[in-house]
């Protein structure tokens, strides 16, 4: 199969980007789009021109690491990561637009490959659960319902690959955080610190610069691990109820002046 390709070239993170073009032949309708591109980097490498930077690791649907917006859309239409679109899908002679994940909050560090640690910090805010060491409890001991472990696992498979935030209008994080931090407030074992966990990671969210929630829904559409836009409204909730818990502890101390 042939392609024309159309892929934003991008030499730092302080240079301007601009499209270049690109034509690749006999390309095997088995290959995936990543081998696609690893095929025309070898032949740009035997040129002499830089390759085309991306981001990948597993290669198999896992980490979340391969971010490239596809025709428009992050990740491609089929609702998979970057990695598992493959050349069948797209028609020969095709051509084929690929840029990196736009948003503020994602700063483009070459080519179509960005920076995602905003996302670590998010997690970094309150991303975890507090333990204390010493024997450890028998797992029947906090019993979990069905649903609720369903729940929390329907969470806990975000792979942090950013995908919701390119198609969101307002580059909000909201899915993403909404993920992270409902797997761990459903639980018994995040529940001590629930409001405070929600709290510091809706504040780090903001400080990297995401945007808010307008309810578009374009996060749910394109999420490879079809996260249901409904931990928005766990966010949400908890996030309320995070504040409402800080105004009577402030009321608290001062009736105690
Ligand atoms: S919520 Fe979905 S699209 Fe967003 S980072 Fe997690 S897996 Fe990717
Ligand atoms: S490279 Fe790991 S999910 Fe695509």
């Amino acid at each position: 199969m042939d392609f024309k390709l159309k892929v934003w070239r991008q030499d730092s993170p302080e240079a301007d980007g601009e499209w270049a073009r690109y034509e690749v032949e006999d390309i095997n309708s088995g290959a995936s789009l990543l081998e696609m591109l690893d095929i025309l980097n070898e032949r740009l490498i035997t040129e002499g021109e830089r390759p085309i930077a991306f981001d990948y690791d597993c290669r198999e649907g896992i980490c979340g690491s391969c971010a490239l917006t596809i025709n428009s859309v992050p990740h491609g239409p089929r609702q998979v990561t970057s990695c598992q679109v493959f050349m069948r899908e797209f028609e020969d002679g095709q051509e084929i637009v690929l840029e990196p994940f736009r948003a503020t909050a994602f700063p483009v560090v070459q080519d179509l490959a960005i920076d995602r640690s905003a996302f670590d910090r998010v997690v970094e805010a309150g991303g975890y659960i507090s333990v204390t060491s010493g024997p450890k409890p028998e797992p029947n001991a906090n019993p979990v319902s069905p649903e609720i472990q369903q729940d929390a696992m329907d969470a806990a498979i975000c792979i942090g690959c950013g995908a919701c935030v390119a198609a969101c209008p307002n580059g909000s994080a909201m899915l993403f955080t909404g993920a992270k931090s409902t797997h761990l407030n459903v639980l018994p074992q995040g529940e001590p610190e629930r409001y405070d966990r929600t709290a510091r990671m809706v504040e780090q969210m903001d400080a990297e610069g995401f945007g808010g929630c307008t309810n578009t829904g374009e996060c749910e559409y394109v999420c490879p691990q079809e996260i249901s836009i409904k931990v928005i409204g766990e966010l949400y909730r908890d996030y309320r109820t995070s504040m409402i818990h800080r105004l009577r502890s402030r009321r608290g101390d001062m009736k105690a002046q």
